[in-house]
């Protein structure tokens, strides 16, 4: 999430980065292992929430190399 910010992408938020809306989901089209594991947190929210595993949420991601996403509101 801060790094789509960061370049001038808009994020969805209701929360401001506190892992509970779920609204910064994004897609990962490629590049998936370029990210930080899944946390606990995030990983209920996601159950919770019933968000596909091709999804992660932005603001609990860490990107540690190149990664292809997309959101339904770009
Ligand atoms: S901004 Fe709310 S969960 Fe990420």
């Amino acid at each position: 999430m801060h790094a789509l910010l960061a370049h001038g992408l808009p994020v969805a938020s209701s929360c401001h980065g506190e892992g509970v809306c779920s609204k910064c989901r994004v897609r990962i089209l490629a590049g998936a292992a370029n990210l930080s594991p899944e946390s606990t947190l995030e990983g209920d929210l996601k159950n919770r929430n019933r968000i596909g595993t091709d999804f992660r949420i932005s603001c609990q991601a860490r990107v540690l190399n190149d990664i292809v996403i997309d959101t339904t509101y770009w």
